[in-house]
């Protein structure tokens, strides 16, 4: 008698995939859409955001694929300076119709959208207008911006607010910074304006939209200890205040972690705060928190006497090409040597998802729903056109499980969104560093005949969405 698995992931389980506007749109100074900050900091030696993936011109063969798929859900981001080219004011009705369109063709196939509102794509006219985030200006944008969102897609369920406001502090091509004020000053100032603009899409989002379910995507890296000696058990704990549970805080109770602000105030950096802030945040609670999960982390304790470090990432694939950033006194990256890399040096560590969601889950009682996790590498295109991306499905399989497991301990979640649907435009890497389960025929260099041809990972998550992760 054949016994069967037990069925851990609930019926009603969003098996999804997920992608960002401007890494698979293209035509990203047509149709009336203009520039935004991060497609202008692209690096110049990648493919250019101008055809990225092509979806903008083939959005409906890939839905197509998603369809065939067997998706339940996608997300993907609505691009700002696309909706609004101006950053405000006028509507840029091409826009709107194209994800109208997406929407329309999405829920005609029984695939529930998720839709991002804020993927790093500030218009670039309200960066030169006034400094972007550095500014609350553009708190009153944004909420301008979601009030179009919610009224032209009223029939979207579920929102992200902000995709992971906690990267956009470390990566510098995600945002730009005002020479003159010091760096770190700037970069918590942006951090307190920017949690009040998720707060107040939340707060218009129940408005105008009292059904629908909304939160952000937070970057999750968990922090381990480098050794059993308690100065680094303490930075593993510090570097999670400071790279984590100071955004979970803000967003879930609306406080600043004492720890956190006390070392803001200390070293000067606190950001301003003015009176009705903190309320405003405090009443914006999410119904649930997307994870983006790649990796985890080791730290190790450095004296306050040593040199300040940025994170600088391994852009080309080469073998220990990262900096491992730093705050002196607190704490500094390094890597782990019980755990397989990427070729990007990104840890692999399936097992610190389980322990990440139990974590979060543990500490705020919330929904989460994983909103990116994936495996970033190099694919080949064989002869016979295919792509046998075994490591990819290892990769997934792998992080499925403990997340199965994660749910066997109590862990409430709602949904899957791999990284990526089809192949994008790596923001830190360009093609060269390809995610998805549909392979995009081009390279940095030459846009060859964007043919989309399903990897072997397709073929298997397929399987598992077909038999609710029962079949992996
Ligand atoms: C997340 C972003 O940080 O990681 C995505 O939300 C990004 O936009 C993904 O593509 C993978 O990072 P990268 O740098 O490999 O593209």
């Amino acid at each position: 008698m054949s016994v069967q698995a037990p069925h851990l992931f609930p019926s009603d389980f969003l098996w999804g995939a997920a992608t960002a506007a401007y890494q698979i749109e293209g035509a990203h100074l047509k149709h009336g859409k203009t520039l935004s900050v991060v497609e202008k900091n692209m690096n110049k030696n990648y493919a250019d955001p101008s055809i990225a993936s092509g979806h903008y011109q083939y959005w409906e063969k890939d839905i197509a694929l998603m369809r065939e798929l067997g998706l339940k859900a996608y997300r993907f981001s609505i691009s700002w300076p696309r909706i609004l080219p101006d950053g405000r004011g006028k509507i840029n009705q091409e826009g709107v119709d194209f994800y109208r369109k997406l929407i329309n063709k999405l829920k005609e196939y029984e695939i529930e959208p998720i839709v991002t509102i804020y993927h790093f794509d500030l218009p670039q006219c309200l960066q030169e207008e006034y400094g972007g985030w550095s500014s609350r200006k553009v708190i009153d944008d944004f909420e301008a911006y979601c009030q179009v969102l919610f009224t032209y897609f009223d029939d979207v369920n579920y929102w992200l607010t902000i995709n992971e406001q906690s990267n956009m502090f470390q990566l510098p091509y995600l945002m730009e910074f005002n020479p003159d004020i010091p760096l770190e000053k700037q970069k918590y100032e942006m951090n307190h304006i920017m949690t009040l603009a998720h707060a107040k899409a939340i707060h218009l989002c129940r408005t105008l939209l009292p059904n629908a379910k909304i939160g952000p995507a937070l970057g999750i890296i968990p922090n381990y200890p480098a050794s059993p000696k308690p100065e680094d058990i303490l930075a593993a704990r510090y570097a999670d205040e400071m790279r984590t549970y100071l955004f979970m805080d803000l967003y879930m109770k609306g406080e600043y972690r004492p720890f956190v602000w006390n070392y803001l105030v200390e070293n000067g950096i606190e950001p301003t705060v003015e009176p009705e802030d903190m309320a405003r945040i405090q009443s914006a609670k999410p119904d649930f928190i997307g994870i983006n999960y790649y990796q985890s982390r080791v730290v190790k304790y450095i004296p306050e006497d040593t040199d300040k470090k940025e994170l600088k990432l391994n852009y080309d694939g080469k073998d220990d090409d990262t900096q491992y950033d730093n705050i002196p006194g607190l704490f500094e990256g390094m890597t782990n040597p019980f755990t397989p890399k990427t070729k990007w040096d990104w840890e692999i560590d399936p097992i610190g998802f389980r322990y990440i969601l139990n974590e979060l889950y543990d500490r705020y009682q919330i929904p989460l729903m994983i909103t990116e996790n994936g495996l970033g590498t190099l694919d080949e295109l064989t002869a016979d056109k295919q792509i046998h991306d075994q490591e990819r499905i290892d990769f997934l399989r792998d992080h499925i499980r403990q997340l199965q497991l994660a749910i066997k301990d109590g862990v409430e979640v709602w949904g899957y969104m791999p990284w990526s649907f089809i192949d994008l435009l790596s923001t830190s890497s360009g093609f060269r560093k390809r995610y998805g389960f549909v392979y995009i025929d081009r390279d940095d260099k030459d846009i060859k005949t964007l043919e989309r041809i399903k990897k072997d990972s397709f073929f298997w998550y397929q399987k598992v969405i077909a038999s609710n992760g029962c079949q992996l």
